[in-house]
């Protein structure tokens, strides 16, 4: 293995770019990477699935889509982004309010889980598969998310704590899920990545004075990526029409609402965060709600009704169960217990009011792909 590279964002190939991260590793803090290893229903997961069944998949329905894009991904326009440069302004880790210090490491130990989670997915695929099409689209796809997870790293690292990401590997508990559910997820994933990228990048671009860390200048190009890869997997459900018709609609509301829900939920934990950055955690997941469903019609034939009366107060009953359940987990003892299986039983009421809010229909356009438009 080539490691004369000497940053990931420089690596050409997921294992290089791991190797990197790898060598780095003895700088990497115990208290970070308990916090990635933490599997609940709102800290990122790591995936495995029926590798044999996904490089099943026969792209030449979509052949003409499918190689424009992967020349793009192969053009590679973001190699040697992802690293510091004079951008990088100074950041003021002792400075920092306690409070909004805690929630922004939080919130890049989160990102960076989620990022290395996309990252062993697909490099698992690459390395199962025999399909060319398949395995060079994950092998693009997981250099991608080495270079994201490993500049987050980076970041982590200025302030003293690193996510120890070899180790995530081998100890981090993977949950299965069937090719079509991760098809699902995946997708979403990648697109809802995009639009909260996207929309930070632009808020920030119109309040500089809110950026409060150099990260968020790389925010862009960064979302690019996301864009590519949610058009991957566009294009693979679009080789089965089955994926997206039928009873699989409900699984795709399913998703939708859940992927939704537990962005709601998670961010609405950093009120710090949302604070410094001048942005109201409401209109922010509204804004991006909207911008993940309009995409999502290039495939989904149901967008949810975000304007829905029930909507906004699911949603916010939703998060204060869960805020609630918090609580009561600290408290412990038998009061604790029952507060703690109240507010889970509030928990799935709200969830089952907003999966049961009337989804919007839509006929599916001829042509998958988009570009990024916003
Ligand atoms: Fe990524
Ligand atoms: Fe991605």
């Amino acid at each position: 293995m080539n490691i004369a590279v000497k940053h990931s964002a420089d690596a050409t190939t997921v294992e290089e770019g791991l190797a990197i991260q790898e060598a780095n590793a003895k700088f990497d803090s115990k208290a970070a990477t308990e916090l990635a290893m933490q599997n609940t229903l709102l800290t990122p997961r790591f995936y495995t699935t029926d590798f044999d069944e996904l490089d099943a998949v026969d792209v030449s329905s979509v052949r003409e889509d499918w190689d424009k894009l992967i020349d793009q991904m192969e053009a590679d326009p973001n190699k040697g982004h992802f690293k510091k440069n004079e951008d990088w302004d100074h950041v003021d880790w002792d400075g920092m309010e306690p409070k909004l210090k805690k929630e922004f490491i939080d919130f890049l130990v989160s990102s960076c889980t989620a990022e290395f989670s996309g990252c062993v997915l697909y490099k698992e695929m690459k390395r199962r598969g025999n399909n060319k099409d398949i395995t060079q689209l994950f092998q693009l796809m997981a250099r991608d998310e080495a270079r994201h997870a490993g500049f987050i790293n980076d970041a982590l690292r200025e302030a003293g704590v690193a996510v120890n990401l070899g180790f995530l590997t081998q100890q981090k508990k993977y949950t299965y899920f069937r090719p079509k559910f991760i098809y699902y997820a995946t997708y979403l994933s990648e697109k809802i990545g995009y639009a909260r990228y996207i929309t930070i990048f632009r808020h920030l671009e119109a309040h500089p004075e809110h950026r409060f860390h150099p990260i968020f200048k790389w925010f862009q190009e960064w979302c690019n990526d996301e864009f590519s890869h949610g058009e991957a997997f566009a294009l693979l459900m679009k080789t089965d029409p089955k994926l997206t018709s039928g009873k699989n609609v409900l699984w795709i509301k399913f998703f939708l609402t859940a992927v939704y829900a537990t962005m709601y939920v998670r961010d609405h934990q950093r009120p710090a965060f949302h604070n410094a950055l001048g942005v109201d955690p409401d209109w922010y997941a509204h804004e991006v709600f909207t911008k993940t469903s309009d995409i999502s019609k290039q495939i989904f034939p149901i967008t949810l009704d975000i304007e829905h009366p029930r909507w906004q107060t699911g949603l916010v009953k939703l998060q204060k169960a869960n805020a609630d359940l918090a609580v009561a987990r600290t408290q412990g003892g038998l009061s604790g217990r029952l507060r703690s299986l109240g507010a889970q039983m509030r928990a799935a009421a709200a969830f089952v009011g907003l999966y049961t809010i009337p989804a919007k229909k839509h006929a599916l356009p001829a042509s998958t792909r988009m570009e990024p438009a916003y």
